[in-house]
């Protein structure tokens, strides 16, 4: 092993500097620019980094841990839906076995926190009018079908909601006696079509609860190929009238409503 000379050492050191000198100096012109620029920036976003952000950042994860303190200061506005029921539970039962069962009571009244902690102080308002409940149920094609949904410009107009519909129960007040009350869609485009006057009883079959709770209790639909060619199939006897097809050879890979729209269909 050599001894440490500092001479040498000091030498060799002074020899790399001049290497890298002559090297920087044969650069050529924008690489040097563009090394300057990128020991700015590094520069720049080291200082950031250290002196903009806060010291506490980065503690519990991602953000500020203060702001953790921040938010748990800040005052409660809702109350949550279970300490309405010990005052009133009347209409928490009524709701319960309603319709609106999912639907919390704070989305309407309001945050409640502050009636809860002094209820003469503070009243509740509710929504009468009939801006509140078409938040919900106007009509827009993004919501799920099978939703109720209604145009509230000509849903019986000028009445309140709730003149009609009890709002923590709400029902069509009386029975629709037509399907066309609340598929009128389908109703329309069939009214128009080669089948305008198949009934839709004739393809599904409704049990009489389907109107007063539709979701719970659903009619049949047409299950195969076989009940169209019910009508449909040359081979049946006693149609006059209705076009005919060979349901064994007519595109028998296929259900029919892949192809026929069975509430306005064409052929085409
Ligand atoms: C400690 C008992 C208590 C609790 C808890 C309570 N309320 Fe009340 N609430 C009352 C009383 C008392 C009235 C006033 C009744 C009156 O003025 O006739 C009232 C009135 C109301 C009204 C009537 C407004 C109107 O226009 O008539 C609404 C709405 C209401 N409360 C909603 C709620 C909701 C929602 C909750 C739960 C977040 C809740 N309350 C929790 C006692 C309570
Ligand atoms: C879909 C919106 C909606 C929801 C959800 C709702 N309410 Fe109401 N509430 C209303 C409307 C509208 C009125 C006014 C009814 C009227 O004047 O006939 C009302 C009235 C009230 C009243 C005062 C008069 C009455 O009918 O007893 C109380 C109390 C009340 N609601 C409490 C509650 C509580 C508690 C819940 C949750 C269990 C709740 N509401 C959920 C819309 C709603
Ligand atoms: C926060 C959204 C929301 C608001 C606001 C709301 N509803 Fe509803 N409503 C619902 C939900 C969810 C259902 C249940 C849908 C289901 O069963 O699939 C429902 C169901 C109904 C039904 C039953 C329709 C049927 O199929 O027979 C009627 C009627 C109704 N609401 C009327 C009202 C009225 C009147 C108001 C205003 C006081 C109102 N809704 C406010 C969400 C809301
Ligand atoms: C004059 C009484 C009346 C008034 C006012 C009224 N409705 Fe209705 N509503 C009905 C009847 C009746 C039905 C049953 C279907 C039909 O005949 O249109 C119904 C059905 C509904 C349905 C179910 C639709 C479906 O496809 O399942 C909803 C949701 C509804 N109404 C919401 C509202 C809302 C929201 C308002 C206020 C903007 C309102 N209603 C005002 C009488 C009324
Ligand atoms: C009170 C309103 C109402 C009336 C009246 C009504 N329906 Fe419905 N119907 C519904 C609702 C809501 C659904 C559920 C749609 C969904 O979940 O996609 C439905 C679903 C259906 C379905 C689809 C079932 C499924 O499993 O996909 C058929 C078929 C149907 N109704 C036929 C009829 C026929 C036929 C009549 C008349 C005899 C009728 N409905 C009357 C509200 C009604
Ligand atoms: C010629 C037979 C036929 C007639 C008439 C008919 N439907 Fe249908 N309907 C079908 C078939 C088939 C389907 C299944 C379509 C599918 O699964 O894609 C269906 C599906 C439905 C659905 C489920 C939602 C949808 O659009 O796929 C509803 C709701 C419905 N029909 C309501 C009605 C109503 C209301 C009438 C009367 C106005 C009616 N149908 C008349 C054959 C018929
Ligand atoms: C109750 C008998 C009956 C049933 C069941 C029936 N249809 Fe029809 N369909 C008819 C009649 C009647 C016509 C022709 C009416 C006319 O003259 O325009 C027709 C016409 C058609 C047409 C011809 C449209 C055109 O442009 O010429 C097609 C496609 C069709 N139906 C498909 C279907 C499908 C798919 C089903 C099963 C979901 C079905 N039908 C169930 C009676 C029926
Ligand atoms: C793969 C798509 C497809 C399927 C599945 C299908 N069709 Fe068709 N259908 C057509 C086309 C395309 C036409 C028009 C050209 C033709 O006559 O072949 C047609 C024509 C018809 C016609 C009119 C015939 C005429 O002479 O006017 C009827 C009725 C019909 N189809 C009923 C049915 C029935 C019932 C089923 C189920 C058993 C069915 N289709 C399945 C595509 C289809």
């Amino acid at each position: 092993m050599n001894e440490f000379d500092p001479n040498t050492a000091l030498s060799s050191i002074g020899g790399f500097f001049r290497r890298l000198r002559e090297r920087w100096q044969r650069f050529p012109e924008q690489v040097k620019r563009l090394t300057v620029l990128l020991a700015v920036v590094v520069f720049a976003l080291v200082t950031a980094r250290t002196m903009l952000v806060p010291a506490d950042f980065g503690k519990y994860g991602h953000y500020r841990a203060s702001a953790v303190d921040e938010i748990v200061a800040q005052p409660i506005q809702y109350a949550g839906h279970e300490i309405c029921t010990e005052c009133h539970d009347d209409v928490a039962e009524t709701k319960a076995a309603g319709f609106h069962k999912n639907v919390g009571c704070e989305v309407c009244h309001g945050p409640a926190a502050a009636h809860t902690e002094d209820v003469e102080a503070v009243q509740l308002l509710a929504p009468r009018g009939r801006e509140g409940c078409p938040l919900c149920h106007e009509y827009l094609p993004s919501r799920p079908t099978g939703f109720p949904q209604i145009v509230s410009a000509s849903h019986n107009p000028v009445k309140p909601c709730i003149g009609c519909h009890e709002a923590h129960d709400p029902k069509p007040p009386e029975t629709p006696k037509e399907c066309s009350a609340c598929h009128a869609t389908i109703a329309r485009s069939k009214a128009i079509s080669h089948h305008a006057y198949v009934a839709c009883t004739r393809c599904h079959e409704a049990p009489d609860q389907h109107k007063l709770d539709p979701r719970s209790f659903r009619p049949s639909k047409p299950d195969g190929r076989e009940f169209c060619a019910g009508c449909h199939d040359d081979g049946a006897s006693g149609k006059e009238g209705i076009p005919q097809i060979d349901q064994a050879s007519h595109e028998e890979r296929y259900v029919c409503w892949q192809c026929h729209y069975p509430h306005l269909p064409e052929a085409q």
